[in-house]
């Protein structure tokens, strides 16, 4: 004799339906997910390409970042330690005796355009220098084959450097002297009654 199992009371089979989460779930979730966001956000400058921890705003970055004027200057520092500074040394102050100093000459805090006629071309003394004369060694043209923008950070450099108060220099004032240079028809080093003869400055 079989049983009859039909009408035993026992649940149905699971299955699946849809239950939703509660609203006040949902939007403490949507809050959080949006505070998230936000913080995120907020510590990364709103993903600023030149913001990085531990820094979290553009202006705090800038405001640590060398100036124009600084970075042409420390350019002009490299720029000296290749071209210039075998001949008138690391501390400006040149041999004391052949080599004149470019710490403290009026030649340095001139005008400039008075540099780069003589880093274009050299120079032969004798020369006065801060009150000294100077005339057994000659400056080669050390500046002739560098760019305009590395002249200009080069002689921003020297009249920057060793307490010197000359100002920086831009490549409008080497471009405008290199064409004084060029009209002169200077051939070969200057002397101190050339560079007078071609409009340069020179001091007492
Ligand atoms: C080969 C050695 C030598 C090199 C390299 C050289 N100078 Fe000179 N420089 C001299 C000599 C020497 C004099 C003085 C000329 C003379 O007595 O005949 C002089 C004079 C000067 C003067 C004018 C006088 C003064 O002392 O202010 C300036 C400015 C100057 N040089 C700048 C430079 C700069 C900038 C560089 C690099 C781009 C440079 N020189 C590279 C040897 C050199």
């Amino acid at each position: 004799m079989s049983e009859d199992f039909s009408n035993v009371n026992e649940p149905g089979e699971p299955s699946s339906g849809t239950a939703q989460i509660p609203m006040g779930i949902m939007i403490v979730l949507i809050l959080l997910g949006y505070i998230g966001c936000y913080k995120v956000d907020q510590l990364n400058a709103n993903f600023a390409a030149n913001v990085h921890a531990p820094f979290t705003e553009p202006d705090e970055v800038a405001s640590l970042a060398p100036s124009a004027e600084e970075l042409l200057v420390a350019r002009g520092k490299q720029i000296y330690s290749k071209s210039c500074v075998a001949c008138h040394q690391a501390n400006g102050a040149g041999s004391g005796t052949d080599i004149p100093p470019l710490a403290g000459s009026g030649w340095v805090l001139g005008d400039p355009a008075t540099i780069v006629a003589i880093t274009q071309k050299g120079l032969i003394g004798p020369i006065s220098v801060a009150g000294k004369n100077f005339g057994a060694g000659t400056m080669t043209p050390a500046g002739e084959t560098l760019s305009a923008d590395e002249l200009a950070a080069v002689i921003s450099f020297v009249r920057t450097e060793w307490g010197n108060r000359g100002g920086t220099i831009g490549t409008d004032v080497v471009n405008a002297a290199r064409k004084t240079v060029n009209d002169s028809g200077q051939n070969g080093q200057w002397t101190v009654d050339g560079l007078r003869a071609a409009g340069f400055a020179v001091p007492e």
